[in-house]
């Protein structure tokens, strides 16, 4: 029998080819995706979902999918699905790791950069005609070269980021729970410090940590505090990492010099003051948005679903236990 599998909301065209010649598909096309209701009414029957970031899978949900076997989610980050509500159901849970480290990473740069040489407010200057005369002051903006760059998260993205910042001979200071091994980060020339250090001495601070209960509102008033004025703060982890309100306040009275963010507290909506401040670079959640790197998740992501339904072990589950169980069952996997 050929597995069955829902598809959540919108996704490339060739991706769902793949997974129709695979399987019984019940695509979702609208871009809205489901309410939770039409969410489990639809995972009925169905052996693997295809998750996106915005399908919230808490437990309350997840106890509503009984019979479902995997939830393949297109995405690294996987704070929308309560993993250990899933172990304990039996579902497998995959994400997408890897492929978008480089593509987030570029963002997360090109954030930087514009916060710093104030490149969306210039567009927006030049665009509404108020360019009439030229000085040396117009526009006038922050280094970036030989800056200390401060990374919070030195996982796959903060490496990234920290490669990056190699080519602009900056000083790499990161923070993270466990430091690097000696020769990881001495390749990246970067040193741990202590988060209050990190602070202090970064004049960009890049976010890569993962959102769960531990970094929840992890850069806050308190900490915003002890920043350099001069200091620019990137986020495109996740939006709650930063308390928004905090933020805003931080930079209507320049106690930090602007904001580099791609995610938000409440997304898709934005705290209203930062809609008004031009040294805030705003974006829409997009860090791994190129053509390539999205059309690789969402395959890695049907790769993933199909495994599991054919019997093969799937190389990204974030509940490998799981599939042990479900590998020693008298019917076997898939
Ligand atoms: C994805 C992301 O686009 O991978 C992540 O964790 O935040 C984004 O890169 C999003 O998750 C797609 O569902």
């Amino acid at each position: 029998m050929r597995p069955t599998i829902l598809i959540t909301k919108r996704l490339f065209p060739e991706t769902v080819a793949f997974l129709e010649q695979h399987a019984d598909v019940d695509y979702e096309s609208s871009i809205d995706g489901l309410t939770s209701a039409d969410l489990i009414a639809r995972a009925r029957g169905k052996q693997a979902i295809l998750s996106q970031f915005t399908d919230a899978l808490p437990r309350e949900i997840l106890s509503e999918m009984r019979g479902l076997g995997m939830i393949a989610h297109v995405g690294v980050g996987f704070d929308n699905i309560d993993v250990p509500a899933a172990s304990e159901h039996g579902i497998l849970v995959s994400n997408t790791p890897g492929i978008l480290d480089d593509t987030t990473a570029d963002f997360a740069f090109a954030l930087l950069m514009a916060a710093a040489r104030r490149v969306t407010e210039a567009n927006t200057f030049v665009r509404s005609g108020e360019w009439k005369r030229w000085s040396l002051e117009l526009m006038i903006g922050l280094d970036i070269h030989h800056r200390t760059l401060g990374i919070l998260g030195m996982g796959r993205i903060g490496q990234a980021v920290a490669r990056r910042a190699a080519g602009f001979g900056m000083r790499v200071l990161y923070h993270n729970r466990h430091p690097l091994p000696a020769e990881t980060a001495s390749a990246l020339n970067a040193k741990w410090v202590g988060k209050e250090q990190l602070l202090r001495e970064s004049d960009f601070l890049s976010i890569h940590v993962p959102l769960s209960d531990a970094t929840r509102h992890a850069v806050g008033e308190a900490e915003l505090s002890v920043m350099k004025p001069t200091a620019i703060l990137v986020n495109t982890a996740r939006g709650p990492v930063v308390d928004e309100a905090a933020l805003v306040k931080a930079l209507q009275n320049r106690v930090i010099a602007g904001a580099g963010l791609d995610v938000f507290e409440r997304e898709p909506q934005v705290h209203p003051g930062l809609l008004e401040l031009p040294q805030a670079v705003l974006a829409p959640h997009i860090g791994s948005a190129t053509v390539e790197t999205r059309k690789k998740m969402t395959m890695m992501a049907a790769e993933n679903a199909l495994a599991a339904l054919t019997g093969t072990r799937p190389p990204n589950l974030l509940n490998p236990a799981v599939w042990d169980s479900w590998a020693s069952r008298p019917e076997g996997a898939g």
